[in-house]
């Protein structure tokens, strides 16, 4: 399910027009909907039934405050990657007991920091990095939790940037050589506690069967660390993919639902059924960091169309967002669906919909055919919860763009547009 539908003849959030919503706070404009928030995190949750476990919302795919705060009132765990997602969740009153730290390039102040708050666990990604944490536990006085990210040489079937599970990955360390090194990390180092085991194979994946193979190959590994080294955790990634074609028209048949199951490869009770039985008997807390999955669909893009510029070649509709504000179709050739916010009649043209940057990467979608919209109309790029916003940038010196949170009737702004005093405030 998702917060979006045609009702009354213009695009609505929950019970509040985009319309409205785009004459009021301008655009580019970022508009979430916190009851599909919610209620990705509950089918999430629920989808892991019948195992201990905890839902880690990685925090990179959406880390506004309120979406944060929103998901802590859930019972959410965080995955986070630095110290500023630390430092949000902690802002955002999510515990840090709850929190699990990734990434392949930790400094020393972000493992002092998050020591100093007492995180569930450091998620490791090479033995020097567990050397490391070592060392500045013991500078402290304090014991590490770790867990090494295990690379299970798996291919994901996704966008290469966005693939993380094949040994040819920056990410985790070789299957084959795991086992040696929680060994070996028993007896050197006194200051690291291994408590779990972690692995993530990428992203945006829309079949079971990676999953699957991952689980099946890195289970036995996990049962015998768990007999040796007595670790508690598995954390099994995120990586759940969403649907982006034709996001507007699946959601409004409840596209989670298991009646839409054929229409869609992977829904969330579909990777229950397949995951959870194969995880049920190891007597491991299995913990589930999914990102996109809770929000990529909770949120949208609107934006307007300036222009309509007839090329020898092709229409443009050229609009006010870039990709400064929207990076995906630049960077993985994503797919977001556009609709007009006011309902469309049948006329359709093809057209490539382009932002104002000085760069020919600058497009939401190309040769496409979309329901006509002229300059002043505003459209939604849809799909946009997730790695939207928090991959913006100030390219070409535009202001980020405001971001706002309507629960049923009640909008919120959630970030202020940036002004452009905003945009120089930190320079000398
Ligand atoms: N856990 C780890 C260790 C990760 O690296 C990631 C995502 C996740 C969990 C969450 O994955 P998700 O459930 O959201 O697929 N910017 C790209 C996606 C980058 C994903 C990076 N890691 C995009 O827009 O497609």
């Amino acid at each position: 399910m998702h917060g979006f539908a045609y009702r009354n003849g213009t695009l609505h959030c929950e019970d509040v027009d985009l319309e409205g919503l785009a004459n009021e706070y301008g655009t580019p404009l970022y508009v979430y909907s916190a009851n599909t928030f919610r209620d990705h995190y509950r089918r999430l949750d629920q989808a892991l039934e019948g195992v201990d476990h905890e839902v880690a919302y990685a925090v990179k795919a959406n880390s506004n405050l309120s979406v944060l705060r929103l998901l802590a009132n859930e019972g959410a765990g965080f995955d986070i990657v630095s110290g500023g997602e630390l430092f949000r969740v902690i802002k955002a009153g999510g515990d840090p007991k709850k929190c699990t730290f990734a990434g392949v390039g930790k400094t020393r102040g972000e493992i002092e920091y998050a020591l100093k708050h007492g995180i569930y666990s450091f998620n490791v990604e090479s033995e020097e990095e567990l050397r490391y944490l070592n060392d500045v536990a013991a500078d402290l006085g304090l014991i590490a939790p770790a867990a090494v990210r295990v690379n299970p040489n798996v291919d994901a079937k996704t966008h290469k940037y966005i693939s993380t599970g094949k040994s040819e990955n920056k990410f985790g360390v070789d299957f084959e050589r795991i086992a040696d090194l929680y060994d070996r990390a028993a007896t050197e180092l006194p200051h690291v506690q291994l408590r779990g085991l972690q692995m993530h194979i990428g992203s945006q994946l829309t079949s079971v069967k990676p999953f699957v193979e991952a689980v099946e190959k890195v289970a036995p590994l996990a049962t015998v660390l768990k007999e040796k080294h007595g670790i508690e955790f598995w954390s099994i990634g995120g990586g759940i993919g969403i649907v982006y074609q034709d996001a507007l028209g699946a959601g409004s048949i409840d596209w989670w639902d298991s009646q839409a199951e054929q229409d869609r490869p992977l829904t969330l009770a579909g990777y229950g059924r397949e995951v959870v039985p194969r995880l049920r008997n190891l007597g491991l807390k299995i913990l589930l960091e999914p990102g996109r999955a809770i929000a990529g669909n909770a949120g949208v893009l609107l934006t307007r169309c300036l222009y309509e510029k007839q090329g020898s070649a092709k229409t443009f509709k050229i609009v006010d967002a870039g990709m400064n504000d929207l990076i995906r179709p630049a960077l993985y050739e994503g797919h977001h669906e556009i609709v007009p916010v006011k309902e469309p009649g049948s006329e359709r043209k093809v057209v490539d919909v382009v932002g104002p940057i000085c760069e020919s990467g600058d497009f939401f979608c190309q040769d496409r055919e979309l329901p006509e919209f002229g300059p002043g109309e505003c459209i939604a790029l849809m799909s946009a919860g997730a790695y939207g916003f928090v991959m913006a940038s100030n390219y070409n010196t535009r202001p980020l763009p405001a971001e706002i949170l309507v629960d049923g009737s009640t909008v919120s702004v959630v970030r202020k547009r940036q002004t452009l005093d905003d945009l120089i405030a930190a320079e000398l």
